[in-house]
């Protein structure tokens, strides 16, 4: 399964993309907003340090629109994705930007119906939100679930990319159901690999061995 990280934040991702597991990066634009500098440029730099697929996402909301920032946001690099929101106009513009061969992620997915539609119109990526279903009181999963079984039945090619994970829990299910990609903050990634047993085991190891070393000198 591919990991991204859900971050604008440059000094996140190159942190990050040193540990040799990072196949991609989405944004959003809460997540830009909170950066300085111009987006562009920014992205630009995600792109140089990460070299696999970075979403940037449009914030027209209607098709003319989403199509021209579309077209500017594939110009950056040629990893961007174009990330557009699962509305009507969302995926009419999935539908003639993917048609240009840009790849596009169609982004805040609630439901199985918006998954289908998503695929049938081309993209690349889907994004369910499990985070935010769950923090509503729904099982957030069960909807991955559901895109993965509708995806499998019509062979469609769209990515699953789990989106608002929350911890690492969230990773270990969609990697469960066969999703493609999890995409996590940079502290849930951190959560993958730290473990409370590895780090008191490894302390034990340690001191095992200096007094080992002091018993010889
Ligand atoms: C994904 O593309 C989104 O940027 C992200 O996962 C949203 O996560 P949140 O619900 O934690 O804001």
């Amino acid at each position: 399964m591919k990991i991204f990280v859900d971050t604008g934040s440059i000094k996140d991702i190159q942190t990050i993309a040193d540990l040799g597991i990072l196949d991609g990066v989405t944004t959003n634009p809460s997540l830009l907003a909170k950066e300085t500098g111009d987006y562009r440029q920014n992205l630009k730099k995600i792109c140089d340090i990460v070299k696999g697929p970075v979403s940037g996402e449009v914030t027209a909301t209607d098709f003319a629109g989403m199509l021209r920032e579309g077209h500017d946001i594939a110009k950056i690099d040629q990893h961007m994705v174009v990330k557009v929101p699962l509305t009507r106009d969302g995926i009419k513009a999935c539908k003639a930007l993917s048609g240009e061969g840009i790849p596009v992620n169609v982004t805040l997915c609630f439901s199985p119906a918006q998954a289908l539609l998503a695929a049938k119109a081309g993209a690349s990526y889907i994004s369910p939100f499990v985070g935010r279903l769950d923090d509503i009181g729904t099982n957030g999963m069960e909807l991955v679930r559901d895109i993965v079984l509708i995806y499998d039945n019509y062979d469609f090619k769209t990515e699953v990319l789990v989106a608002s994970c929350r911890g690492p829990m969230h990773v270990v299910e969609a990697a469960r159901l066969g999703a493609d990609i999890a995409t996590c903050p940079p502290a849930v990634i951190d959560a993958l690999y730290n473990h409370p047993l590895t780090a008191s085991g490894l302390e034990k190891f340690l001191k095992d061995w200096e007094k080992m070393q002091a018993v010889k000198a």
